[in-house]
């Protein structure tokens, strides 16, 4: 029954909404969603409707992970809800997680100018927002009393602006964060954002010294619950190697994988959505192979399907993210992939996600879908 209810959604999504909603301005449409996401999480009515027609739920996509409990294994990723506004309605769309932010120290506007374009033949979304958000204090005491039904994971990423280029500075700035919202117990996992392509100066932690050091900074909080690390598709082989083997040196529990891609040429900012998703897909192999089971892998990047969902679980994710498949399918998409995976775990014979992660890679029950 969710099925053709998401499905007749999903219909009048592609119908009727989004020819709409694409006529207007990508970032005022973004903050249209949010309102309305806000609205309808923000009473047992709205909540209800909401999840009549969209929650999916199938004891084979439940895992255990690092202590959480995912009912599902399809998450929001960072950047979609920065302000976590929107978790209450997330529950209800299917998703089994969300990663709010990227929260900063300090509270930004972003960059200036127009930020945010949509490049609907190549399924991607141009993205030069620059980490705006309302700061650390304000987004973790407007959390600290909230209690959600599925988990959520802090992303902190530096304030964007000249000074945190700067190693101690920038250091001391994802470490206020990371503070903060651990003192107060907001947050069932944290996110290290090293890879934001549209801030001041670059991605100055994904450079080893400087990626040890705030390994170094985060170890003496004596943090209790899961450091993931969010990686660059555009890194290199060595570079990627070399933040692997400090990891394993540190708390790093996982990494999400990856990041807006740079290999563009738009000048600044960067793709997500289709363009970035090989690239995403083959460092996911890469790190997956190089690493086996040592970290839990996050997959993200250009996820419009469940057999695209499906594909990273074979290659090595133990959960998936997405945002810009949403944009363009619907809130539809998530039950979609819900129901898509347990169908696919069905028909390849595994009786959990647990089974069928990297079953992509060693080979040994390479679906169809895995190509
Ligand atoms: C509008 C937008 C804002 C984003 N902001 C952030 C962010 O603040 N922090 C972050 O780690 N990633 C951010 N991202 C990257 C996404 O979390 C994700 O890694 C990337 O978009 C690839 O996934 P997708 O193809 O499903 O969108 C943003 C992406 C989009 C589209």
């Amino acid at each position: 029954m969710t099925g053709s209810k998401t499905r007749f959604a999903g219909v009048l999504y592609q119908n009727i909404a989004k020819p709409i909603l694409f006529l207007f301005d990508p970032e005022s449409v973004h903050k249209s969603f949010i309102n309305i996401g806000k609205f309808l999480g923000g009473n047992a009515v709205t909540k209800g409707i909401t999840r009549w027609v969209y929650y999916y739920r199938n004891p084979a996509l439940t895992q255990n992970i690092l202590g959480i409990r995912f009912e599902s294994p399809v998450g929001l990723s960072a950047g979609f809800d920065k302000d976590a506004e929107i978790i209450s309605i997330c529950e209800d769309l299917g998703f089994g997680f969300t990663e709010v932010g990227s929260v900063t120290k300090l509270a930004s506007s972003g960059n200036p100018g127009k930020r945010l374009g949509r490049l609907p033949e190549r399924k991607s979304l141009w993205v030069n927002l620059g980490l705006n958000n309302k700061g650390a204090d304000s987004i973790s005491s407007g959390l600290r009393n909230e209690s959600y039904e599925i988990p959520f994971g802090v992303s902190i990423a530096k304030t964007n602006c000249r000074e945190t280029v700067n190693d101690r500075i920038g250091k001391e700035d994802y470490l206020y964060s990371l503070k903060k919202f651990n003192s107060r117990n907001v947050g069932a996992y944290y996110t290290l954002n090293i890879s934001c392509p549209n801030a001041y100066g670059g991605q100055p932690f994904s450079r080893p010294a400087a990626y040890e050091a705030l390994l170094k900074g985060c170890d003496a909080l004596h943090i209790k619950k899961p450091i993931f690390v969010k990686l660059s598709p555009d890194l290199t082989k060595k570079n990627v190697n070399a933040i692997i083997e400090i990891s394993k040196r540190h708390k790093v529990d996982g990494f999400v994988i990856s990041n807006l891609t740079k290999r563009h040429n738009f000048g600044e900012g960067g793709l997500s959505g289709k363009a970035v998703e090989k690239h995403a897909n083959d460092m996911l192999k890469y790190v997956y192979r190089k690493t086996k089971g040592r970290f839990i892998l996050i997959g993200v990047g250009g996820i419009f399907s469940a057999e695209d969902a499906y594909r990273k679980i074979q290659y090595g994710a133990n959960l998936v993210e997405l945002i810009t498949g949403m944009i363009y399918q619907g809130p539809n998409l998530i039950s979609e992939i819900n129901i898509g995976i347990a169908e696919l775990l069905r028909m390849d014979g595994f009786k959990s996600i647990e089974e069928a992660v990297g079953s992509g890679i060693n080979k040994r029950h390479l679906h169809r879908h895995a190509k």
